[in-house]
């Protein structure tokens, strides 16, 4: 992100400043895009929350998470620094007076400025607050620009969006109703993963795996997204709510997108994202004989955890296969799997290319695989592998299996990749949607999901060991 900045004075208020989403990744990432010089100098962090706490301690609270969660080195002279940027406005979400100290807030900073900002309302909150912030932000005036020409307001809103297909619909048409499509910005933070943008530069760029990605060379896809932690202390959050709202609707289904969609041609934010929305539309609806062949677990010890059900029904683990209705992926299964508490974490995608029977070799190397399998390594150990087979030295007609492979170096990772949450704040801030959700995704997503929820909402999820796969 060399040589590039945030000129125009910005006011970001983030609703949900002492949660977990905050702490943990968003104002680590403001700290970086700091400290790569790409804030504006006109910057205000303004945390609102119901906890009545001092605009010091929340200072306090910033640079504690920023130590605690920071992957970049820090600079303490800039972290200290960084905290000028930070105001604190206590308040319910419910009550207009807390927009109303907002306003306040920020048209004294546009005072001191001269200017008039743009303003960022970022709900890093539940999703249930979200109509309530979302109306009472409208009903305060305060999404309405300070200028016709300058000072734009954006709204940014974490995910799940909605719980099903009809509840998206219905906060789709309230955002829809209170503010135009360019000032929202719905985050799946997948998106602005570099190893995921990665797919499709991959795809698009090396002209060599273009004939040969479809159906008439490709067996099958596997995107995994499994996680070693268990649900920790979000019991709260997750219960109810499951594996295939958490990760499934979006993440995994933007990583479908990503790998099958075809080429937007046009490198713009409206053709990228009509192109997955299509896609995403082709994802045929599973019947009910498919879905239970499907897998749905829990792992052992969920049930006790705090702020879960004693008979919770939720999934942590899911593993499901999805065809798409189009032409170049007729018959392919792209087979869909995540859960927690599993026995590594990793998140990759294997494209499994068709073994050409029989293969060039004699005797019983007939029976050997011989597969070529290309692996998206989304994380950790971020790359691209290519397994591939060469003749094996000697006298016989035999092969041997070898890879092509890309790492990214160590050095990249550490000091030069954004994290996603800086690539989101950033493009929000230069106003690129690209990297979010339209509502037809969303939507599109959602269809194919909730035909799976509904058919599991009684279902006993198959327990499994916490460090297992689900047999
Ligand atoms: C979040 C989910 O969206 O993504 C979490 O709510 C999950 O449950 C997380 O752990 C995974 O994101 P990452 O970036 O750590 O792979």
């Amino acid at each position: 992100m060399k040589n590039l900045k945030v000129k125009l004075p910005t006011v970001m208020v983030v609703f949900g400043a002492r949660g977990d989403l905050s702490r943990k990744k968003l104002y680590p990432a403001f700290f970086d895009l700091y400290q790569r010089g790409i804030l504006p100098g006109k910057f205000t962090l303004l945390g609102v929350s119901r906890s009545d706490i001092s605009e010091k301690d929340y200072k306090k609270l910033i640079k504690e998470s920023i130590l605690k969660n920071s992957k970049q080195k820090i600079d303490k002279k800039k972290l200290d620094s960084f905290l000028k940027f930070a105001k604190y406005q206590s308040g319910l979400f419910e009550d207009l007076k807390t927009y109303k100290n907002v306003a306040d807030i920020s048209f004294l900073q546009d005072k001191k400025w001269k200017v008039c900002s743009n303003k960022l309302f970022y709900l890093a909150v539940p999703p249930k607050n979200y109509k309530t912030i979302l109306v009472n932000l409208q009903k305060s005036g305060l999404t309405i620009p300070c200028s016709d020409k300058k000072g734009w307001t954006r709204v940014l809103i974490e995910k799940p969006f909605g719980s099903d297909y009809k509840t998206a619909k219905e906060l789709d048409k309230l955002l829809g109703e209170l503010f135009l499509e360019k000032q929202i910005f719905r985050i799946d933070h997948y998106l602005a993963k570099e190893t995921i943008q990665n797919i499709l530069t991959f795809r698009f760029v090396n002209s060599i795996f273009q004939p040969i990605w479809s159906g008439k060379y490709i067996e099958k896809i596997e995107i995994k997204l499994l996680e070693k932690i268990d649900i920790a202390n979000r019991g709260e959050f997750y219960d109810g709510i499951g594996a295939l709202r958490d990760v499934g609707q979006n993440h995994i289904l933007q990583i479908l997108a990503a790998v099958a969609m075809e080429n937007p041609i046009q490198m713009n934010a409206k053709s990228i994202r009509e192109n997955r929305a299509k896609l995403l539309s082709f994802l045929k609806i599973p019947t009910k004989k498919e879905i239970e062949n499907f897998k749905k677990g829990q792992y052992e010890g969920y049930k006790n955890q705090k702020g879960v059900h004693k008979k919770s029904k939720t999934e942590t683990y899911f593993k499901i296969t999805a065809f798409l209705k189009n032409e170049r992926w007729k018959n392919v299964p792209f087979v869909l799997e995540s859960g927690k508490a599993m026995p590594e974490s990793k998140t990759e995608v294997k494209v499994y290319f068709k073994e050409k029977k029989p293969c060039f070799c004699i005797g019983e190397h007939q029976s050997h695989s011989h597969q070529n399998v290309l692996t998206f390594k989304i994380q950790p150990d971020e790359g691209i592998l290519l397994d591939f087979f060469v003749k094996k030295p000697g006298l016989e007609m035999d092969y041997l299996k070898k890879q092509m492979s890309f790492k990214y170096e160590r050095d990249i990772l550490e000091k030069t990749l954004p994290d996603a949450y800086e690539k989101i704040l950033f493009d929000c801030m230069v106003g690129d949607q690209t990297l979010f959700a339209s509502t037809r995704e969303i939507l599109a997503s959602w269809r194919f999901i909730t035909k799976i929820l509904d058919a599991w909402s009684d279902k006993e999820p198959q327990v499994y060991k916490k460090g297992e796969l689900p047999k």
